[in-house]
């Protein structure tokens, strides 16, 4: 199937796309060659999903495909046809409440410029999402695949710590829309 869909890429042909993004069913006829990336960003203008290196090494991209971490600057949006896509726009409830991710990175001041966060709390979403407990070794493991030039990952990794404590201990705001 992704040969297929990389060959179609390569010969300029559009497809109709249908996926949910953030829990809301969408349609659009892209051109094969399109990014899950560019898609969500330049047709759906959910910019929150940042790109940077643009191949699959920053982890900017991240975002959940059936509630997996995906990098979308990797994914055509055709492989995504049928499948449900979260962005960062989609952690918060319908309500407003933050997502646990969104409320540790805050409280434990995770982010300094914040272009790399909305690939750590697609990341940290998952993570919570699992139900584990980790130790700050393996949260480190975990979130290796998401680069920051700003904040030399300490309090990355506590604000990793309290999602999952915030999710364990019950709080509201844990399951991302999808
Ligand atoms: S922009 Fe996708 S991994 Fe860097
Ligand atoms: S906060 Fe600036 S790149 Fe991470």
């Amino acid at each position: 199937m992704q040969h297929i869909a990389y060959l179609m890429a390569s010969l300029g042909v559009s497809q109709l796309v249908r996926i949910s993004v953030n829990g809301t069913p969408t349609e659009r006829v892209v051109e094969a060659r399109t990014t899950l990336a560019d898609f969500l960003r330049e047709e759906l203008d959910l910019t929150g999903t940042h790109v940077a290196c643009g191949h699959g090494v920053c982890g900017a991209c991240t975002v959940l495909l059936d509630g997996a971490s995906v990098r979308s600057c990797l994914m055509l949006a055709v492989q995504s046809d049928g499948h449900e896509v979260t962005t960062v726009e989609g952690l918060a409830g319908d309500d407003g409440e933050l997502h646990v991710a969104q409320r540790a990175f805050a409280e434990e001041h995770g982010l300094q410029c914040g272009f790399c966060t909305p690939g750590f709390l697609i990341t940290t979403a998952e993570i919570v999402g699992e139900g584990v407990e980790l130790s700050r070794a393996e949260i480190r493991e975990r979130i290796s695949g998401n680069l920051c030039r700003c904040t030399g990952y300490q309090n990355i990794v506590t604000a990793v710590e309290t999602a999952i404590a915030l999710q364990r201990d019950g709080a509201a705001g844990g399951a991302p829309r999808a």
